[in-house]
């Protein structure tokens, strides 16, 4: 499970997804990020990186998660914690990195301040029930944004959804992965790293150290390429 690696979910669920998840975020909004209030929902290493991010950017960030380890530690990296209804009433941008599905209430929605972005980070675009909120609303204004050179990977699709009472929230891209949608995907260095631990776990099963079939990526291994990865940036 490649996935599981702890050398993965570090390097680009952590560090990749935060800084790939922003610029996509960036890239199809052009919404100052200094001094906006971001929510992230959901702060295993993907929601943690995006958290990261944005705070470095200038951010007030806040984060929703159901397991009270992820919440601690989000609160002990000095962001505002509670449950995610009470922290939509003041979100300008909520990303999404729950990896489950409807996550976001009636009275989530019902709680979001006018002209709130909605962006998605989890693999699946489902954490936010984006037919029930068409039902709710009043009327959807559909427009993609393109950007300078009309590159079409830069380009989301916003779908505003106006409320009975005016306010407007933006979906973008219908919550699909928003680093996918309008940036390159992840950083190289950590789809490098992806690869490389595949093609050394297959090396593994090729030679007989390792069974075929679903396991651990080993300790060893993990480390091993850990330790090449930090040479490459301990360079002077
Ligand atoms: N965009 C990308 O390039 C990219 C890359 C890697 C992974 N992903 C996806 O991002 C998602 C998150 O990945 P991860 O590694 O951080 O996963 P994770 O499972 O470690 O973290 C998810 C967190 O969400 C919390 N959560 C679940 N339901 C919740 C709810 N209703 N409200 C609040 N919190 C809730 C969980 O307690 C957990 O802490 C997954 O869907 C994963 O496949 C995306």
């Amino acid at each position: 499970m490649i996935n599981d690696s702890y050398l993965k979910l570090l390097v680009e669920n952590r560090w990749g997804v935060g800084q790939s998840v922003v610029q996509g975020f960036m890239n199809a909004t052009n919404r100052m990020i200094p001094g906006t209030r971001a929510t992230v929902a959901g702060y295993g290493p993907c929601g943690r990186g995006v958290a990261q991010t944005l705070r470095q950017l200038g951010a007030r960030v806040q984060v929703a998660d159901l397991d009270p380890y992820r919440r601690l530690e989000a609160a002990l990296d000095g962001h505002r914690v509670g449950p995610l209804d009470t922290l939509l009433g003041s979100t300008d941008l909520l990303f999404l990195a729950t990896g489950q599905p409807d996550v976001v209430s009636d009275e989530g929605i019902a709680a979001l301040p006018d002209n709130a972005v909605i962006a998605g980070v989890g693999h699946f675009p489902w954490e936010l029930d984006l037919g029930r909120l068409k039902s709710l609303v009043k009327a959807v204004d559909g427009s993609a944004r393109q950007t300078a050179d009309g590159s079409a990977r830069q380009t989301a699709e916003h779908e505003t959804y106006v409320q009975p009472d005016g306010r407007r929230i933006t979906v973008l891209a219908q919550t699909r992965m928003i680093n996918l949608v309008s940036a390159g995907g992840n950083p190289i260095e950590a789809m490098d790293l992806g690869l490389t631990l595949q093609a050394r776990s297959l090396a593994l099963v090729a030679t007989g150290a390792a069974l075929p079939g679903v396991q651990a990526v080993p300790q060893e291994l993990d480390r091993e390429i850990a330790g090449t990865f930090a040479a490459t940036l301990e360079r002077s």
